[in-house]
């Protein structure tokens, strides 16, 4: 499919002139501060089963008679087995954006900054999900595979090809993370694996949220009602697999629970709605500001979660 953001005359001119000036700074920005993980994170160091590895009011069934039943460490075990599972669909997550943004350099010019940055994102993603793996592999949690429905949505996605939504979803998803990785790097109680994997995390995210958000901006101003009306409802629906596929049941089943029942206590608890609110909220702010969440789709948003 052709590159529709590629506009014409004065306007498209400056517009252009903006792309590549954003695209300048990112990649000034990537050389130097880009991260290797197999050498900078310490993948020997012990991993201490007492440690967290997110904050105890983070976690799905905290505050619940489920949470009650369990010890300290089998608490802290189900911490490190839900940030697995987020971990595994973070991978998904990346695969189908880098798919998206090999795309994206396809329909454009690589001599342009533009197109030269989101290859230095798709070698960002590739080094995130090699670590994500490696971090899922150093828990003994037992898949980085999504789940059969989340795979199914990525092909959906790869088959409808559609950039705008792809440069959509990945600032939902990279808002979100971002806002669960601040709480982790703050919090000097939790595992430092965990920390150390989200610190290099944070740093690259920061870029590709600064690239995505100006072209959405763009490809928003350029969208017919029509096309505006069907996009609000899809992101509605994009935002709330993801996150629904960011809590694996097999977490529940390695704490020795059963998975149907957490899952309705999970999905009861007002401290697990709390958190997929707070880490959304940036990603929400901005989608409301722009006007891709309006109150034609607001219930959908509060359905999911993502709204209080
Ligand atoms: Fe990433
Ligand atoms: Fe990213």
């Amino acid at each position: 499919m052709p590159d529709t953001a590629a506009p014409t005359g004065t306007l498209a001119q400056q517009r252009n002139a903006d792309r590549e000036l954003n695209a300048a700074r990112l990649l000034r920005a990537s050389a130097k501060h880009s991260f290797d993980p197999l050498t900078e994170v310490d993948w020997a160091a012990p991993v201490d089963p007492d440690h967290y590895a997110l904050p105890a009011h983070r976690v799905t069934l905290y505050g619940t008679p489920l949470w009650d039943r369990l010890d300290e460490r089998q608490r802290a075990q189900l911490s490190v087995h839900q940030l697995a599972s987020t971990t595994a669909a973070g991978i998904w997550f990346e695969l189908v954006l880098m798919e998206g943004l090999v795309r994206h350099v396809y329909a454009n010019d690589l001599t342009t900054g533009h197109a030269q940055y989101a290859l230095t994102e798709v070698a960002d993603e590739c080094r995130h999900s090699t670590m994500f793996a490696r971090y899922i592999a150093a828990t003994g949690y037992p898949s980085a595979r999504p789940t059969r429905r989340a795979e199914r949505l990525g092909r959906l996605h790869m088959f409808l090809n559609d950039t705008t939504m792809t440069f959509a979803g990945a600032i939902f998803v990279e808002e979100f993370t971002d806002a669960m990785q601040r709480e982790m790097i703050r919090d000097e109680s939790l595992q430092p694996l965990a920390r150390s994997v989200a610190r290099i995390h944070v740093v690259e995210e920061a870029r590709h949220i600064g690239y995505a958000k100006p072209e959405l901006e763009r490809r928003w101003a350029r969208m017919t009602p029509a096309r505006r009306a069907l996009f609000r409802h899809a992101l509605a629906h994009l935002a709330r697999q993801s996150v629904a596929e960011i809590v694996h049941p097999r977490v529940y089943s390695l704490a020795g629970l059963d998975p149907a029942e957490a899952r309705r206590a999970a999905a009861a608890n007002p401290h697990w709605k709390q958190a997929r609110v707070d880490w959304s909220r940036k990603a929400v702010d901005f989608f409301s500001d722009l006007g891709i969440i309006t109150p034609a789709t607001t219930r959908r948003w509060q359905r999911a979660s993502l709204l209080p």
